[in-house]
């Protein structure tokens, strides 16, 4: 097939490990005949610097005409510590998202037989755990009214949820658990907030339309622990924006690194394509960081947005090989660490041999 994929590497590690998700997605398109375009565009700290704003008009446009997005990461400690900067690199990805209308985040949750060890989590419980976390990605405290009063003395975020944002999120939650293991786990604090108590609401209104699934409503606290400790128990969870960023970091943690996880935001306009972790500024141009999250943000790429499936099989057969084989970055092997490079290389080798 033909299609268009607009490359957004962005700050920190992000164009290390663009670099090796390109690699990959080029490795494929050769085996198996497809034809891309791609278009590379500035986003992030890196914008800022060039153009003065995190996501320019003319990105926007290079992803609106493109038929999938592949995203690094965006940030760099010169804005964490300037509490006072107006422009801020993240306000790009947010602003990607909110423009793109990409009110879903698929952030899948699953280990890796080679790296059960590398978890801090007891093996037989993290063992076989593999669950799809739905992050509702356009709402609530991120997107709210902000701002200061009183001199600068008093700060606010107000959480806002509309019945359609959550009606949407909810009903896309449902139809995975019915592909998946037909379980779903809403997540709010509707002992505390309104927001909570709408979705609750709502969800309760929809769950009658799939009675097949399993629904099992629970606070955030309690859910932050739960994952760690029945992390087996969990098939679909959808949770509001800053829930979700929050229980997908530590959920990352039961694989063993925070550099394997890929995530896809979905919604009305070109779906994106990034994975769940940070632009890492400590590794910069190291050549260390882990660019799996990225080669299997890439992988569901093909599954999500090209709808194929074989192409994004082939990446994930090809990334546990290369665990298995013990091809992997320091964040995983302190004794035998690879570079970024070599892991993509190896990744690309393995695909253009198979
Ligand atoms: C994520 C990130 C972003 C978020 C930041 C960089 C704005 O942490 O994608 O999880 O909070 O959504
Ligand atoms: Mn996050």
């Amino acid at each position: 097939m033909k299609a268009k994929i607009a490359v957004l590497a962005g700050d920190g590690i992000g164009p290390e490990i663009i670099q090796e998700a390109l690699k990959v997605t080029k490795a494929i398109e050769n085996k198996f005949g497809h034809s891309f375009t791609y278009t590379e565009a500035i986003t992030g700290a890196a914008a800022i610097d060039a153009v003065g704003d995190p996501y320019p008009e003319e990105t926007h446009k290079v992803c609106m005409e493109s038929d999938a997005v592949l995203f690094g990461a965006v940030g760099h400690p010169k804005f964490d510590n300037d509490p006072s900067a107006s422009v801020r690199p993240e306000q790009g990805l947010l602003r990607m998202r909110k423009q793109l209308g990409l009110f879903a985040n698929l952030r899948p949750v699953e280990t890796f037989p080679s790296l059960l060890h590398k978890s801090p989590l007891r093996q037989d419980l993290v063992d076989g755990a593999n669950f799809l976390c739905i992050r509702e990605l356009t709402g609530g405290i991120y997107f709210g009214e902000k701002g200061r009063k009183d001199n600068g003395n008093t700060a606010f975020d107000n959480c806002v949820y509309t019945r359609e944002e959550i009606e949407r999120i909810v009903t896309l939650a449902y139809e995975y658990a019915m592909k998946r293991n037909k379980k779903l786990t809403v997540v709010d604090k509707a002992n505390v907030l309104e927001t909570s108590r709408l979705w609750r609401q709502i969800a309760q209104e929809i769950e009658p339309k799939y009675p097949e699934v399993e629904t099992q409503y629970m606070f955030v606290d309690n859910a932050a622990m739960q994952i760690i400790q029945w992390p087996k128990n969990f098939d679909v969870m959808v949770t509001e924006n800053m829930f979700g960023d929050i229980l997908t970091d530590e959920a990352s943690v039961i694989t063993g690194s925070l550099g394997l996880l890929p995530s896809a935001s979905v919604g009305l306009h070109t779906s994106v394509f990034e994975p769940i972790h940070g632009s890492y500024p400590q590794a910069t141009g190291k050549n260390i960081a882990n660019p799996i999250a990225t080669i299997l943000s890439a992988a569901m790429m093909f599954e999500y947005a090209f709808k194929l499936n074989k192409e994004a099989d082939l990446i994930r057969e090809a990334v546990l090989k290369s665990l298995d084989s013990g091809v992997v970055t320091e964040d995983i092997s302190k004794e035998n660490p690879k570079s970024t490079s070599d892991v993509g290389d190896w990744i690309t080798q393995y695909i253009a041999n198979a």
